[in-house]
């Protein structure tokens, strides 16, 4: 079997959790969102499981219907630097909005944080559904949805561009000579663009992976053609294997309908399994770590993908309002499905939030279950490989001690890293260097 064709595992640290009401279970330290402690021993349980990378998500504004852990959390470059010097083969991947920073910044700290971990960097370009980002980086407003993804298309360009502002012989530090570089090897992006406006070069080299790797996480129209033209990687969400086929099958498609390889973009679903010794006792993992989440919170929860819309001005039991546009300047992928399998399936208001908030995935039960859901998904084409985003912090010690070894005694899970980079173990090609290339050509 190629290393193309085994499943690649990244995992969600996310603190005191995603569930809104994960915190108050007693395995949960209540600092977690904050202690490096906690950031480190996730990471060295996922490397041991020889995972191909931590994610780190990230959001940009805050109020008081906010989930525990968006409340008080570590900015990723930080704590991916912090995990850079504690680990060894982990691939470190973190969210940075695109619509609310520098290129030239993002493109010298990935930089920076590729270098500092040797090759291991990822970069999840976002476009920050969150209307309330403008006022905390002093923007008259949030930029639409539209133009958001056109500000990521150039905004991304010009980071590639500085990232390649070396060529990798361009160092000469000869100290005999005196010369330190080549200045035919040092280039200028020169960019004038709609958005941004950037000459370079920027001041760090390519790494050993080249480029770190863009990772995508929209789901909308322009978030799949975003990720077609110039992504690595995508994380996404499916409650089904025929939902997740479709999006695989689609981005895929689009890729290849701009003359990349198939093989050039590597689509990772979020899964969050929930694992027990028989069906039953998942089963009661799942109502315990769904019993505290009361209507309240489940409808506050699910107003944050319509920009924190509030919900508790419509009848609980009655038909998901109709929302018009709510929801379309925010989390458009998601709102968009949200309300179509309200529809399609005349869900109440009640069910739509609970569902949001205590979704129940497929991925509940035995290890041997788990392990089937992943080869199927897989060998169906519906995933390249899962973002895991453990329940409860022992979900993942659960997950590398008794699911991990049947997928390798299976033959499509790694028992060794093939390679130190994160682009080597995802299987994903170096990227030429766009001046050299001109210059070949030319
Ligand atoms: C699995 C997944 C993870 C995401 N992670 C983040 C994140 O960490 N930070 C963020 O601002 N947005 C995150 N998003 C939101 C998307 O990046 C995007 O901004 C949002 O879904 C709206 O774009 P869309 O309409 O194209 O889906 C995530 C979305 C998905 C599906």
């Amino acid at each position: 079997m190629s290393k193309r064709k085994k499943v690649k595992f990244g995992v969600l640290i996310h603190g005191v959790g995603g569930n809104v009401t994960a915190w108050r279970h007693p395995e949960v330290p209540v600092d977690a969102s904050v202690s490096l402690p906690f950031y480190k021993q996730q990471a060295l349980i996922a490397e041991a499981g020889k995972f191909d990378l931590v994610f780190i998500a990230d959001g940009l504004f805050i109020n008081e219907k906010s989930i525990p852990h968006f409340l008080n959390r570590f900015e990723p470059i930080t704590i991916l630097s912090a995990l850079a010097a504690v680990t060894t083969n982990i691939g470190l991947v973190g969210t940075l909005s695109s619509s609310y920073s520098e290129p030239f910044t993002v493109a010298r700290q990935f930089g920076s944080i590729d270098h500092i971990s040797g090759g291991r960097a990822g970069w999840n370009v976002v476009t920050s559904p969150l209307e309330g980002s403008a006022k905390n980086y002093n923007k008259p407003e949030h930029p639409s949805h539209d133009e958001r993804y056109k500000i990521a298309e150039e905004h991304l360009d010009v980071v590639r561009g500085l990232w390649d502002s070396w060529e990798d012989d361009a160092f000469i530090r000869n100290k005999e000579t005196g010369v330190f570089f080549d200045p035919n090897k040092l280039h200028r992006i020169n960019h004038k663009g709609k958005y941004f406006s950037v000459e370079g070069p920027l001041n760090i080299a390519r790494s050993k992976q080249g480029q770190p790797v863009v990772f995508q996480a929209g789901s909308s129209e322009s978030g799949r053609n975003l990720a077609a033209r110039s992504a690595d990687a995508v994380f996404t969400g499916h409650e089904n294997i025929e939902e997740a086929k479709q999006f695989y099958r689609d981005v895929k498609n689009r890729t290849a309908a701009l003359g990349r390889s198939r093989d050039d973009i590597v689509i990772l679903p979020g899964i969050s399994p929930i694992i027990g010794r028989t069906q039953e006792e998942a089963d009661n993992k799942y109502k315990e770590l769904t019993s505290l989440i009361s209507i309240e919170l489940a409808l506050q929860y699910l107003g944050r993908f319509f920009d924190h819309h509030d919900f508790t001005q419509y009848p609980l039991d009655e038909p998901f309002p109709e929302l018009g546009d709510i929801g379309s300047n925010s989390f458009r992928g998601s709102t968009d499905k949200i309300k179509k399998t309200a529809k399609e399936k005349n869900l109440t208001l009640r069910q739509v939030a609970l569902n949001s908030a205590a979704p129940r995935s497929q991925f509940i039960g035995t290890p041997e279950h788990i392990a089937d859901l992943i080869e199927q998904w897989h060998a169906e084409e519906a995933a390249d490989g899962f973002i895991i985003h453990p329940p409860l912090p022992s979900a993942l010690n659960e997950f590398v001690d008794l699911v991990v070894p049947i997928l390798q005694e299976r033959g499509i899970y790694r028992t060794e890293y093939e390679s130190d980079t994160l682009r080597g173990n995802l299987g994903l090609p170096i990227p030429a260097n766009q001046y050299t290339v001109v210059k070949i050509n030319s």
